[in-house]
């Protein structure tokens, strides 16, 4: 390994700043007497989109031709961590191959909404999946010796003015939802970099913010590696520097770096800082270059295979009605251009010059499957192909049964701008409901990058969620129709009925210059369940060819300390014909309601394959955090005392098991009790509750009036209205005599101070 540090003393100041800039779009600085070499980077994050002339950033002009995986929408919803692992280290390998030594990516911004054009690249609106899936990406990625760059860091989830809009949100909800990915990766697999993203954060650009750069990320995280910018994120690069941000990409021809040398030498930066920045990414490029030498080549066509394999273990089942898998036998009829060009990608920076790609209708020709086909619709617009409808119609009266290819567009989804409507082309939604009124066994399988509106779902044989799927997607298709696999992925995003459900949308994407994240912490299906609105699919949901049994859930215990850890048991049991895999999820349910929080949040989940008729057992571990809210007042996670429930089950809204637990914690909230104090804090906390029940039932008897008895029914009342009421106004209210007051506090808090017995 190379001496950072005596590399670093021998720099220039011109040198140490030239390094913290690209030499060009995709490369690093070379400072070949100093044995410094150049790092090249690529996007990313489901495939390489290695440019050698003519970069660009936004997916226009070519890059060599590679394998296409499946997008971050797809990978997301496998819920397979090992999955994502095997996918990091082929990527890594070809990374070796094509000498890259940096991948950007994975993408791990949540789905706040769907209309974000991006959110194909994304893998969920749950940060606990995205973040379990990201780590085991970049772990496997790494292993290779090639770096990530987890991006983009961070509230970056809409596409509407992302490089200058401030997404403006309450520390809570940064630290629950926005950051909780990001946090995961950097601890579990130490990704080489981390990619600030273009947005401010309440008001800060990300490439400026020390907060985030420096405080959570370093000190609090542990990172490691460099930040890098996104492509052209740099606002004020000497801010950006004493931010935490290293390096700048792309290179500005020297123009930033002089402004570097100019703010040393006129004192406003100190040299150390572009010291520390130089030390971080030669690091890096010394990590990630070591490795690339006598690469081994690449084998496309394996890899073209692995992603039609990735692809069949991400694709979900929605809705099947006994038409699927469809029998050899039977005539099949295929309608829609996704059928022979089918969408698996989006557009921008991600965009894969796929080296081939195989179409469903391909697929079922050399398969000698017994189809037809009719275009009907075009892939690329809201257009019929040659008035087809009528013809499709036709046609479908005649066969067994009816796939339909749709899917949105292009144009409709992409990086750079958002969607404007959950609905699907018109001329799609009227074919599929021209065919089903003659043809009830039909099957509409989706190629789209986040969800549309469906509103034909429940009259369709079958709905088959394909997402964009990569090269093998029509391989992928054509072995879940035909049963060659069994469908196993699920939801990690809830299909609303209508734009108008989704939490935030009344807020986005905000006017331009502020994106207010007015939902706070309830995306996803944290809102839609505590709202008890109602889906078409939910956060979780899948169907698969063979069903499970969910039976005997155990717990290690019903009280739980925080010292300690929650195993949760589960048996699960393929009682069906044919093997398969399960998602076992599992959400946990705050039932203390110390602070508003959401119905249930997802924290663990295992995917496992049973052979029919096998039962396994599923393991869960279960730590304090799992429990925890964020709390503002103490900057820190914080669970307390109180009672949880583990809900278990196949989906958000399709819980078989639950079991309530105690949890008892020794760590408490500040309190410190003055006028302002409530009698109901005062009764609630354990602290101070048995002292204040003494001193306080005084006061109830009292209010209870003339009758010697106070009815149940009184006692009640005073005391939730007693429960609002802080000390100082027992006073106003002739309870108590502000000597009283005075003494009350002065007991309660030292009490607190742990000079008085709470007993
Ligand atoms: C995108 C990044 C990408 C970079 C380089 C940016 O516009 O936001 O995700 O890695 O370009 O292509």
């Amino acid at each position: 390994m190379q001496d950072v540090q005596m590399i670093i003393s021998k720099m220039t100041l011109e040198e140490k700043a030239s390094l913290c800039s690209g030499q060009d779009f995709w490369h690093t600085e070379e400072i070949p007497h100093l044995g410094i070499p150049q790092l090249m980077m690529s996007d990313g994050p489901h495939g390489l989109r290695k440019q050698e002339s003519e970069a660009d950033h936004l997916g226009l002009n070519e890059s060599i031709a590679a394998v296409c995986f499946p997008a971050g929408c797809a990978t997301g919803s496998s819920f397979d961590v090992e999955l994502m692992e095997q996918l990091g280290d082929i990527l890594g390998k070809e990374c070796q191959a094509e000498n890259i030594g940096m991948l950007l990516g994975p993408a791990v911004n949540i789905k706040r909404s769907p209309l974000c054009g991006r959110n194909f690249e994304y893998m969920s609106e749950d940060p606990y999946l995205t973040g379990k899936m990201a780590a085991s990406y970049i772990n496997g990625l790494q292993k290779n010796g090639v770096g990530a760059s987890i991006k983009h860091f961070a509230a970056n989830s809409q596409e509407y003015r992302r490089m200058s809009s401030s997404s403006e949100l309450s520390e809570r909800t940064l630290r629950e939802i926005y950051l909780p990915a990001f946090e995961e990766a950097v601890k579990s697999s130490q990704p080489k970099t981390v990619m600030c993203s273009y947005n401010k954060i309440n008001g800060v650009f990300a490439s400026e913010n020390k907060e985030l750069m420096t405080k959570i990320l370093r000190e609090e995280w542990g990172f490691e590696g460099a930040v890098v910018t996104d492509w052209g994120a740099i606002n004020d690069r000497v801010k950006g520097l004493k931010a935490g941000v290293d390096l700048e990409m792309p290179g500005t021809d020297g123009y930033n770096d002089r402004k570097i040398i100019e703010a040393v030498k006129n004192g406003t930066l100190d040299e150390q800082v572009v010291d520390q920045a130089v030390e971080r990414i030669l690091n890096v490029i010394f990590s990630c270059r070591n490795n690339e030498k006598n690469a081994p080549d690449f084998n496309k066509e394996a890899d073209h295979e692995k992603a039609v394999q990735i692809e069949s273990e991400c694709a979900v089942l929605l809705e099947n009605n006994g038409v699927l898998p469809l029998n050899k036998d039977e005539k099949i009829l295929y309608i829609g251009e996704f059928a022979e060009k089918p969408r698996y990608q989006g557009g921008g920076s991600s965009h894969i010059n796929s080296f081939k790609k195989v179409s469903a209708l391909e697929s079922a020709k050399q398969k000698q499957r017994s189809v037809s086909y009719i275009k009907g619709f075009s892939a690329d617009k809201d257009e019929y192909i040659n008035n087809e409808l009528f013809k499709a119609v036709e046609a479908a009266k005649q066969a067994d049964k009816v796939v339909i290819f749709a899917g949105l567009p292009d144009i409709m989804e992409s990086e750079g701008y958002d969607r404007k409507t959950l609905a699907m082309p018109e001329c799609q939604n009227e074919m599929i409901e021209e065919v089903l009124k003659v043809q009830p066994n039909t099957v509409i399988v989706l190629h789209n990058g986040s969800p549309v509106e469906t509103p034909w779902a429940e009259k369709s044989g079958a709905v088959l969620e394909m997402y964009l799927g990569g090269q093998g997607v029509g391989e992928a298709c054509d072995r879940i129709l035909y049963g060659e696999v069994n469908p196993s992925g699920r939801l990690a995003e809830s299909f609303p009925y209508r734009l108008e459900d989704t939490p935030s949308y009344l807020f986005y994407p905000g006017d331009g210059k502020k994106a207010i994240y007015g939902e706070e912490i309830f995306v996803g299906y944290r809102y839609y369940d505590t709202k008890k609105i109602p889906v078409r699919w939910a956060f979780g949901h899948g169907l698969s060819y063979t069903s499970f049994t969910y039976s005997n859930i155990r717990l290690s215990t019903k009280h739980l300390t925080n010292k300690e850890q929650l195993i949760v048991e589960v048996d699960i049991s393929n009682i069906g014909d044919v093997d398969g895999k399960e998602v076992v999820q599992l959400y946990i349910s705050d039932k203390c309601k110390t602070v508003l929080r959401p119905a249930k949040e997802l924290k663990g989940f295992k995917k496992i394959f049973l052979k029919k008729g096998e039962t396994k057992t599923v393991t869960f571990e279960i730590d304090e955090r799992a429990l925890a809210y964020y709390e503002e007042e103490i900057q820190d996670w914080y669970a307390p005392s109180g009672t949880y429930e583990i809900l278990v089950g196949q989906a958000s809204d399709n819980i078989i098991l639950s079991e309530e637990f105690d949890f008892i914690t020794t760590k408490y909230l500040p309190l410190s009790v003055d006028g302002t104090t409530t009698v109901g804090d005062l009764l609630k906390d354990v602290r101070t509750s048995v002292l204040s029940q003494e001193l306080f039932s005084g006061i109830i008897n009292q209010n209870s009036g003339e009758s010697e008895e106070i009815s149940a029914a009184d006692k009640e009342m005073i005391e939730a209205i007693l429960e609002n009421v802080p000390l100082k106004s027992l006073v106003s209210l002739g309870a108590i005599t502000n000597r009283e007051q005075e003494q009350i506090e002065n007991k309660l808090n030292s009490v607190l101070r742990g000079e008085e017995e709470n007993e």
